[in-house]
């Protein structure tokens, strides 16, 4: 991360409540958080299923941050379209689930939303560096996908300070993002990796009130 620049906070509402989406997603604004970050699953590429375009296109009324779709599903190519009409901004699909991840890259830029790439634990970011001239957003998962309140695997905040320093020698634009057992606890390793945004799925909505919810958020961007 730029120096001085505080963090991007992405709180998943994988963790909402899902019997009142609406009022979860505006929480996120209330709280000062930046992105409202939107796990897909597809009971294939990770064993649960969670909800799709029609979801993005519901609570897209419920608040103007942007909506960063992250996409844990088998043949990402077959929702792009969907996602982006439904107003997503961001649109993230897993390299492990693609072949042609160049040109579906190309794609979801050529809709006028920004385009991600992620990668698993298990993956090298070897797996993506043909692709870092190109994207707009690395998301490094720091817990294996399809589940939220996991613990962190600390070895991953490793790939995200090679990350960072492959950009700053090669000028690449990317922002890295990590996903995954992000709280105060794991915090201040986290912002050291020189990672740009933080997505916390059950550390924000496990929160009782509005009040702890923003001095949360505020922990974070402050870390
Ligand atoms: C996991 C999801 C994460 C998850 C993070 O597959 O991609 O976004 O919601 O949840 P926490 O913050 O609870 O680890
Ligand atoms: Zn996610």
């Amino acid at each position: 991360m730029p120096d001085n620049k505080s963090l991007i906070v992405a709180p998943s509402i994988l963790s909402a409540d899902f019997a009142h989406m609406g009022r979860d997603t505006e929480y996120i604004k209330q709280a000062g958080a930046d992105w409202v970050h939107v796990d897909v699953m597809d009971g294939s590429f990770v064993p649960p299923i969670t909800f799709g375009a029609q979801m993005v296109e519901a609570l897209r009324p419920f608040s103007p941050l942007p909506f960063d779709v992250h996409l844990m599903i088998d043949h990402p190519e077959t929702q792009i379209d969907n996602f982006a009409k439904a107003g997503a901004d961001l649109i993230t699909f897993h390299i492990e689930a693609c072949t042609h991840a160049h040109r579906l890259l190309q794609y979801i830029k050529s809709l006028g939303k920004k385009a991600g790439i992620s990668i698993v634990p298990s993956t090298p970011i070897e797996a993506i560096s043909e692709l870092l001239c190109e994207v707009d957003l690395v998301l490094v998962m720091s817990v294996n996908p399809g589940y939220g309140g996991q613990k962190m695997i600390p070895q991953t905040l490793k790939k995200i300070a090679l990350l960072d320093k492959i950009r700053k020698e090669q000028g690449f634009g990317y922002q890295i993002s990590i996903d995954g057992g992000v709280n105060l606890q794991t915090i201040g390793d986290t912002a050291a990796s020189g990672v740009d945004i933080v997505v916390a799925g059950s550390a924000f909505y496990g929160l009782s009130d509005a009040a702890a919810r923003t001095a949360f958020v505020q922990n974070l961007k402050n870390a």
